[in-house]
């Protein structure tokens, strides 16, 4: 089995197939550090949680990690706190950087025997419609070398080889929500004890803790303007102002880390399968961030391929795999349905649409919220879609 990137995805599948005593190799674009340091989500749903502790995955998440149940929403009309994780059957997020459960996940996969090229470029992958495809790679000296396997897993993202072998019937179904975030790291303990979704009239600003010491915080932001545009000052004013922080406290400021541009783009592979290459992750499906579903979705498809390859390799039972799309794409669909949701109710009206639509989009949003602040039903619906996938 040859499988294309680390991420969680990758790693995920690679130790459950080593666990089940199928050889497999994992090839990696960027080097061991990169992976290991790379900031990306840290929200980690409870069912992430289960399959990680199913598989003796979990030990540095309940170590480190920290529960996590409540959000609240700051916008003209006040503030309110919804403890999601108290609601219904939902349960906690696990707050956990992604790039620790990355280390983690390389570790127990070098642990268990695995094998992984770093440095190791997928080119293009060949016969995927016959039972002995191969991978073109490019070696860390440059030189190319050709994988061959039973099968392979594309856990490459969305910029992969394995979206690129897919054939001219493979539909992308692409959207574009039409806001940009800035994404920064902020060398500064989290602000407030829940995730902070400020709506405001000059846009959106969000704040997600990751660990005691450093803290996640998004301002909408014009598309085209780059992420050094604003001082650091001007970033914690306009942070300041959109949470605001003058009615509910101050920020605990500090060096901004990292900064990074996310247009909210969103798309879907369908289907996940072409012949013995088979996607998973970002590579089936990318999600706009502002639900935090990407990760936890990675981890699922992992855990259904991983279990359909095991009976294929081991029982001769391909059953699973015939499934692993249309299995998949609900789950996705459902997934991309509530991201879009919550897209809708943080923001302003899309760039273009500020004029004519804006008041319409404003008291639609306001309209949202209330009724999210009042009803026990929609509380409880937005908990089980919020943290589930
Ligand atoms: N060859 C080899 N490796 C590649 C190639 C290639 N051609 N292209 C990309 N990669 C590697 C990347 O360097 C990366 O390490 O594939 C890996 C994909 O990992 P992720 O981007 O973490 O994707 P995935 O495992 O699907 O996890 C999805 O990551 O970005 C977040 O929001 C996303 O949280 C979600 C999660």
């Amino acid at each position: 089995m040859v499988i294309l990137g680390a991420g969680p995805a990758g790693l995920v599948l690679g130790n459950l197939l080593l666990a089940a005593g199928i050889d497999c190799a994992v090839l990696e674009r960027a080097s061991s550090s990169h992976v290991q340091t790379r900031a990306r989500a840290g929200f980690l749903a409870p069912n992430t949680v289960r399959i990680l502790d199913r598989h003796g995955l979990a030990d540095g998440l309940h170590r480190y990690g920290r529960q996590h149940g409540a959000c609240e929403f700051r916008t003209r009309e006040g503030r309110f706190r919804l403890d999601y994780g108290a609601l219904g059957q939902s349960g906690m997020h696990h707050v956990y950087p992604q790039q620790n459960l990355v280390t983690d996940l390389l570790g127990h996969y070098l642990d268990r025997g695995g094998r992984i090229s770093f440095h190791t470029e997928a080119l293009t992958v060949h016969d995927a419609d016959g039972a002995r495809p191969s991978v073109m790679a490019r070696e860390p000296d440059g030189r190319p070398v050709r994988w061959a396997a039973r099968y392979v897993a594309g856990c490459d993202g969305r910029h992969g080889a394995a979206r690129r072998a897919l054939p001219p019937g493979v539909v992308h179904h692409r959207h574009d929500h039409g806001v940009t975030w800035l994404g920064l790291l902020a060398q500064a303990p989290p602000s407030l004890d829940a995730v902070g979704y400020a709506i405001h009239d000059r846009g959106f600003a969000g704040h997600m803790a990751r660990t005691p010491e450093v803290t996640r915080y998004y301002l909408q932001w014009q598309r085209g303007v780059p992420a050094d545009a604003w001082p650091e000052q001007q970033i914690w004013d306009e942070l300041d102002l959109r949470m605001r922080a003058a009615e509910h406290g101050p920020l605990h400021r500090g060096t901004l880390v990292e900064r990074g541009l996310f247009d909210l783009t969103c798309d879907v592979v369908e289907p996940l399968r072409h012949g013995s290459l088979f996607l998973a992750g970002d590579a089936a499906s990318l999600l706009a961030p502002a639900a935090a579903k990407g990760a936890n979705l990675a981890v699922l498809e992992a855990d259904l391929l991983a279990g359909a390859f095991i009976d294929a390799l081991t029982r001769g039972d391909a059953a699973g795999l015939d499934g692993y799309s249309d299995r998949c794409l609900t789950h996705i669909w459902r997934a991309q349905e509530f991201t879009g949701w919550m897209t809708r109710l943080l923001h302003a009206a899309p760039d273009g649409d500020r004029d004519a639509g804006s008041f319409f989009h404003a008291a639609l949003r306001r309209s949202r919220i209330a009724s999210l602040r009042t009803s026990r039903s929609h509380q409880d619906w937005f908990a089980e879609n919020y943290v589930g996938v």
